[in-house]
């Protein structure tokens, strides 16, 4: 091999090593945290989203006091979609008979979305509270169009009322 060949090979070894180590310093530069020396950086979260992310109260203690009469006036909001007699049949959305303690996405019959299909749990009161209070919001992808209940004390009436939908209702907890 010519003394030719062989610092022609050497330049190029000498090329990717320098290529591997610029590209290590970007890299580096690109992923290594800036590091503060003794300042603290406190980012302040906006007070609207601290809010959005309170975790809902539980609905156990206001059903002992909740009103059946009051739910079942508030489901008016819902009896365009759902029925609610023993036997009922599906609406536009399932029918809700015996609805405390079924399987989510559980009337037979009925094609959930497939959001509802991917929920596991039953429906205990606390899970329609959630659900209720924002539907979108606990089972993504449902196809329940309404925007939700907002006011617990309504919540709680309207779950009282769901739980009476039975032959023989559910203990309150
Ligand atoms: C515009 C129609 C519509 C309205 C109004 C509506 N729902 Fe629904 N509801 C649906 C549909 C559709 C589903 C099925 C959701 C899915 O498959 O994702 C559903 C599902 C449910 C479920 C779960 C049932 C199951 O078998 O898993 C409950 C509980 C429920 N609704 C209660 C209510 C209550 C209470 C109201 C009133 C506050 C209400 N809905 C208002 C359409 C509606």
């Amino acid at each position: 091999m010519s003394s030719f060949e062989l610092n022609k090979i050497a330049g190029a070894v000498l090329t990717v090593a320098l290529v591997a180590m610029v590209i290590g310093i970007i890299g580096d530069a690109l992923v290594k945290p800036k590091e503060h020396k003794g300042t603290t950086v406190v980012t302040a979260a906006p007070a609207v989203i601290k809010k959005e992310e309170k975790k809902l109260d539980p609905i156990g203690p206001l059903l002992a006091s909740a009103n059946v009469e009051k739910g079942k006036k508030f489901f008016k909001n819902c009896s365009n979609c759902h029925t609610v007699n023993k036997g009922g049949a599906h609406k536009i959305g399932p029918a809700l008979w015996e609805i405390v303690d079924r399987a989510m996405g559980g009337g037979s019959g009925y094609k959930y979305s497939s959001g509802m299909k991917k929920m596991t749990a039953k429906w205990g009161y606390e899970e329609l509270n959630g659900f209720l209070h924002k539907p979108r919001k606990y089972v993504k992808g449902t196809k329940m169009s309404y925007s939700g209940v907002k006011k617990a004390k309504d919540r709680a009436n309207l779950i009282a009322y769901l739980r009476s939908l039975s032959d023989s209702p559910k203990p309150l907890p």
